[in-house]
């Protein structure tokens, strides 16, 4: 049985995946923070400590053949400092561990927010390149910490950048729910006919373990970064409208300029900052800036070198999150 790491095994994303490793008889250990009873009723082997904290990392890593680094610390909001710590200094970690442990194989989790440059992002594939400067601390700090990934790709471990588009699905515990609680008072952001990617989080999951499995046959794909998505980019106001059907919640109503709400989201950051809120504001300049463009992408290079698809389809991904809905509240 392969040995193998994930970090924020029980994270929306993480238990997913570890479902989908499980499912193919890898032996799974989850590292994070907190205990996390769900992986330990599948039978999972859990390490608490933080990716703040390099010899705790060293020590999850030890014994390892593949680590999927998937925690991070996500959001909109909050101190830059905080973002750093745990986005790059936390994969700082993980990859020095890795080389110093001799683990074979790095699937990170990225997100198509590092190369997001404010404006229309239209079937761009991954040549597409970062941005000078970001609206948010955890797109700049994801960034970052792919650049290190890349850089150890350059040393010689073997490793493969994955960058999901808008994760969604039962037990999402960002996209969803935020949509949901604020039924009633979300308004459509600028224009109606842009459209963006998304991803239901089995196929997500599902990318990671063909990624782990391709670089195992094929360690010249090392370095490779990979769009993925449902491939079938959608109105995101149709697909919030989706999810808020699937609560039996009514529809968005109302509509907001792109330039009102990039103008409110600076006006709440700068009172915010100011008050030293900590709560997420209702709009930022990075969430309205998100809001009012298109952002899709071309993932020919995953389909073709990691033989991914995304086996559950947005249909059926829909059913499945009204059916989790109605029995979870
Ligand atoms: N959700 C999306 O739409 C989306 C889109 C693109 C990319 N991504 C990326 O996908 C990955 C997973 O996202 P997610 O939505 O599944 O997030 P999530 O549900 O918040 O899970 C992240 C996990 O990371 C762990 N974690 C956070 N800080 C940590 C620390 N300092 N030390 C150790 N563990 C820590 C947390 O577990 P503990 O609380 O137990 O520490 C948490 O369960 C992230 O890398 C994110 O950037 C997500």
């Amino acid at each position: 049985m392969e040995q193998v790491l994930v970090t924020g095994g029980g994270g929306f994303l993480g238990k997913a995946l570890v479902r989908k490793l499980l499912a193919r008889k890898y032996a799974v250990t989850s590292f994070s923070r907190h205990h996390h009873p769900s992986l330990a009723r599948m039978g999972v082997s859990q390490i608490q400590g933080d990716l703040t904290d390099a010899d705790a990392v060293k020590k999850a890593v030890t014994g390892m053949e593949t680590v999927f680094h998937v925690a991070a610390k996500p959001g909109v909001w909050g101190p830059f400092d905080t973002y750093y710590a745990v986005n790059v200094t936390g994969t700082r970690h993980v990859v020095e561990a890795c080389r110093a442990q001799g683990v074979k194989r790095l699937i990170y989790t990225s997100s198509p927010s590092v190369v997001f440059d404010e404006s229309d992002m239209e079937n761009v594939d991954e040549s597409v390149p970062y941005p000078d400067t970001y609206l948010a601390p955890y797109p700049e700090t994801k960034a970052a910490a792919e650049k290190r990934v890349r850089k150890a790709a350059e040393q010689g471990l073997d490793v493969i950048i994955l960058r999901p588009h808008l994760i969604w699905g039962p037990e999402d515990n960002h996209l969803v729910p935020g949509i949901l609680k604020r039924a009633g008072r979300l308004k459509i952001v600028g224009r109606t006919d842009d459209r963006v990617d998304t991803i239901y989080v089995d196929n997500a999951a599902l990318a990671h373990v063909l990624a782990a499995q391709k670089l195992r046959e094929n360690p010249s794909l090392s370095g490779n970064i990979y769009f993925i998505s449902q491939d079938d980019p959608v109105s995101k106001w149709e697909m919030a409208n989706a999810f808020l059907a699937a609560a039996g919640l009514p529809p968005i109503k109302g509509r907001v300029s792109a330039r009102t709400a990039y103008a409110a989201g600076g006006c709440f950051e700068t009172i915010y900052r100011l008050l030293g809120i900590t709560t997420e504001p209702p709009m930022t300049r990075f969430v309205a800036k998100e809001l009012a463009t298109s952002h899709w992408f071309d993932i020919t290079r995953a389909k073709k070198d990691l033989g991914y698809f995304p086996e559950i389809s947005t249909r059926e991904g829909l059913r499945r999150l009204t059916v989790w809905l109605s029995r979870n509240g």
